[in-house]
C-alpha cells in the first residue's frame, strides 16, 4: 500500500496506442472526489491513436513520440514525466514493450491492464487464443510492470465467462466492459488518499 502525502493526488500519466477506452475511464475515475490520482499526461507512440481525442475533450495534454528509435523516444517520455513530476504510469493499450532501462527508472510506479486472466494468455491474440483452448472463462488483470511481458505482481483480476457464440470480438467486448470497472478499483487498491 502506498499512501499519497496530504490530500495531494498522484500523478499520472497514461500510455496509449489506440482506442483509450481505459484511458477515458480512468479520466472519469481521476475526477471523483475519493480518486487517488490525477491524469496530468498522455502518452502515445501514435499519432493516429483515437483516444488522443479524449486529451482534447478533457484537457489534458497528449504527447505522441516518434518511435522509430525507441531508446531516443523513450529518453524524452522519461525527461517529460520526470519534469512533469509523475508518479505514476498506467499502461492502457500501449502496444510497446518498456525497455528494462525505463522500467528500472519508474520502479514499483508502472500498471498494466491485460484482457487474460494472466498468467495465462500473455501476449497478444488473447481473446481468439482463450477460445480456440475451449476456455470456459478468461478476463482481465490489472498487474505491475516488471522487465518480463505481462508478468508483473497481480493487483487485481475478472472473470469473465465464455459462451459458445462468443467470437473473439464478442469477448473482447464483455472483457473491455469490465476493464473500465478493474483498472480503477486496481488504482484505489494500491494507492490511498
Ligand atoms: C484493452 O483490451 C487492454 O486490456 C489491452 O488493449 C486494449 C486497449 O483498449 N491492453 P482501449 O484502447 O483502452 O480501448
Amino acid at each position: 500500500m502506498v499512501q499519497s502525502t496530504g490530500p495531494k493526488k498522484i500523478k499520472c500519466a497514461v500510455f496509449i496506442s489506440g482506442k483509450g477506452s481505459n484511458l477515458k475511464s480512468l479520466i472519469q475515475f481521476s475526477k471523483k472526489k475519493n480518486s487517488p490520482i490525477s491524469i496530468e499526461l498522455i502518452i502515445s507512440d501514435n499519432t493516429k491513436a483515437k483516444g488522443l481525442k479524449f486529451g482534447k475533450i478533457f484537457k489534458i495534454p497528449n504527447n505522441v513520440f516518434n518511435y522509430k528509435d525507441k531508446i531516443i523516444a523513450e529518453k524524452k517520455i522519461i525527461l517529460k514525466i520526470k519534469n512533469k513530476k509523475i508518479k505514476l504510469i498506467c499502461l492502457a493499450g500501449f502496444m510497446r514493450i518498456l525497455s528494462k532501462n525505463f522500467i528500472k527508472s519508474f520502479k514499483g510506479q508502472i500498471l498494466n491492464i491485460h484482457p487474460s486472466l494472466l498468467p495465462k494468455y500473455k501476449g497478444l491474440n488473447t481473446h481468439l487464443r482463450a477460445i480456440s483452448n475451449k476456455e470456459k472463462y478468461s478476463g482481465c488483470t490489472v498487474h505491475f510492470v516488471n522487465s518480463k511481458l505481462d508478468s508483473g505482481k497481480i493487483i487485481l483480476q475478472k472473470k469473465v465467462k465464455i459462451s459458445k457464440a462468443d467470437t473473439a470480438k464478442t469477448l473482447a467486448k464483455k472483457i473491455l466492459i469490465q476493464e473500465h470497472k478493474l483498472y480503477p478499483k486496481a488504482i484505489s487498491k494500491v494507492f490511498i488518499l
